[in-house]
Parts: C-alpha cells; sequence; structure tokens
C-alpha cells in the first residue's frame, strides 16, 4: 500500500508549525503593544534667540505678540483641533497633506499650517543675518535667477506683489528653485515642495513696526535676518 508523505517525520513538521505560530503571535502582540505617539500634535518650541534680538529691524514688541500671542494661539487651537479628529497620531506633514482644500477641515488646516508655518519662520531669522548663501544653494540661486541681484530683486518684487495676508517662500521643486507666495495660512509642505526660507507677509508680523510699509520690513528682513546658512542645510540637491 503506497503513502504519501512530505518526506519529513510529522513530529519535525509540527514544530515548524508551532514555531511559525509563534512568530506570528509576537508580532501581533508586539504591533499591539507598541506605544503610540503621546502628547500634543504640536509643541510652541522656544524661540532660537532672544525676543530683543532681532532689533532693529524686529522689536521686541512685535516679537512678543507674534510669538506669544499668535503662533501660541495657533499651537493650541490646532493641538485641540487634532485631538478632537482622526490625525491625532498622524505627523503634522500627513495632517497638512490631508487636510489642503477639504471645507470640513479647513479651520484645522488652518491653524495646523500657521503652527508650522511659524515654527518655520523662526528658524529662518538669525541677528546675525545679512551674509550670502554658500556651496550649492549660493550655486543654484546664481544659475537659476541669474545672480544673486536678480534672486533678491525676484524675491522681494514677489513678495511686494502679494495682496493680502500670506507669506513668501523660497522653495525647491523637484529640482528647480522656486520663489512663491502662499495665501492665509497655506503652506508649501502641503504641495509636495521643500521650503528652504520664508517671510511671514501678514501684517502681524510688522504693523507695529512698520504701520503699512511692508517693503521696508521685507527688505530689512531679506538684508538683515535672513539665515542663509539654515537654507543651506535644508537644501538637497
Ligand atoms: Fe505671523
Amino acid at each position: 500500500m503506497p503513502t504519501f508523505s512530505s518526506g519529513r517525520p510529522p513530529h519535525t513538521r509540527h514544530f515548524s508549525y508551532a514555531v511559525a505560530l509563534c512568530l506570528v503571535v509576537s508580532l501581533l502582540f508586539i504591533v499591539g503593544c507598541a506605544p503610540e505617539p503621546k502628547g500634543p500634535a504640536l509643541t510652541l518650541a522656544p524661540l532660537p534667540w532672544a525676543r530683543d534680538a532681532l532689533e532693529p529691524i524686529i522689536s521686541a514688541r512685535t516679537l512678543s505678540l507674534h510669538y506669544g500671542k499668535h503662533h501660541a494661539g495657533y499651537v493650541i487651537k490646532a493641538n485641540a483641533l487634532i485631538e478632537k479628529s482622526r490625525f491625532k497620531r498622524k505627523s503634522v506633514e500627513k495632517i497638512l497633506s490631508a487636510t489642503r482644500g477639504k471645507n470640513k477641515y479647513e479651520a484645522l488646516y488652518n491653524n495646523t499650517a500657521q503652527a508650522w508655518n511659524h515654527a518655520f519662520f523662526w528658524g529662518s531669522l538669525t541677528p546675525k543675518g545679512g551674509a550670502r548663501p554658500a556651496g550649492p544653494l549660493a550655486e543654484a540661486i546664481n544659475r537659476e535667477f541669474n545672480g544673486w541681484k536678480g534672486f533678491r530683486s525676484a524675491f522681494i518684487e514677489t513678495a511686494l506683489s502679494h495682496f493680502g495676508s500670506g507669506w513668501v517662500w523660497l522653495v525647491k521643486d523637484k529640482k528647480t528653485l522656486r520663489i512663491i507666495t502662499t495665501s492665509d495660512a497655506d503652506t508649501p509642505i502641503a504641495q509636495g515642495l521643500t521650503p528652504l526660507f520664508t517671510i511671514d507677509l501678514w501684517e502681524h508680523a510688522y504693523y507695529l513696526d512698520y504701520h503699512n510699509k511692508r517693503k521696508v520690513y521685507v527688505e530689512g528682513v531679506f538684508d538683515g535676518l535672513a539665515h542663509w546658512k539654515k537654507a543651506e542645510q535644508r537644501y538637497r540637491p
């Protein structure tokens, strides 16, 4: 009478099944027990310099209101909205990409984007600004904007031609650099772009110091506070 066999003794096969089962159970246990991210999605990080460090271009009074009231307010509102949403365990970048342009999440997007934009803005400024970029970023700027003068005038012109509240950005779009503006809270990271540098164009950023003279503020920040070393670090050719 012929018999059918895998060629391995039955007790060996049972042992293999048991090992495989143990591995699956262990994996499920590990996944189930993996700690979920705790705490709020956004935090109000301390400013990287003293509140009077950007004077006279940005006064301590403006900075105290801008950071302590506006930025802090966006963080508080964003965290409250995220906590009540299905995004509470997602990264800020994923939240922004998933909620952009969706009416249902308009307030969540706006507050989260403003919190992110402001943190990025503080990182774009330094009291030791004024120097020009170096290395690959400088080469790309010279190549794509016909030199530093061309870049400076294009950046400032773009900022001044923006209507209403928003932001002016130097971004990397695939392989090229672009100067863009976004309206209100909108942010380039929700559009698949890589921001390198920004200036806040909301009136709360300059009205106390310059009233309606946005040009004086933008030129002052660009020429005196721009943190090009940080932009170089953000740039990946
Ligand atoms: Fe702002």
